[in-house]
């Protein structure tokens, strides 16, 4: 499903960024675009990063990013 409709992003490519080695909400956010226009996904894209990241067994990472 789509998390953010602004940028194209589904829930499918947050779980492979993660696997592929993001280990945060901003990793995530620099390589997919997610959360950065409107900002309306990011409960949801947050939801999503932190099942992957728990599945991946990286719970320590943080969830917060910086609002510039
Ligand atoms: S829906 Fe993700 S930034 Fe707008």
């Amino acid at each position: 499903m789509y998390v953010c409709v602004c940028k194209g992003v589904t829930d499918s490519q947050i779980r492979d960024a993660v696997n592929a080695g993001a280990e945060s909400v901003l990793e995530v956010r620099k390589r997919l675009g997610v959360m950065s226009q409107c900002g309306k996904c990011s409960t949801l894209a947050r939801e999503v990063i932190k099942e992957a990241l728990e599945t991946t067994g990286n719970t320590s990472s943080a969830l917060f990013y910086e609002v510039a």
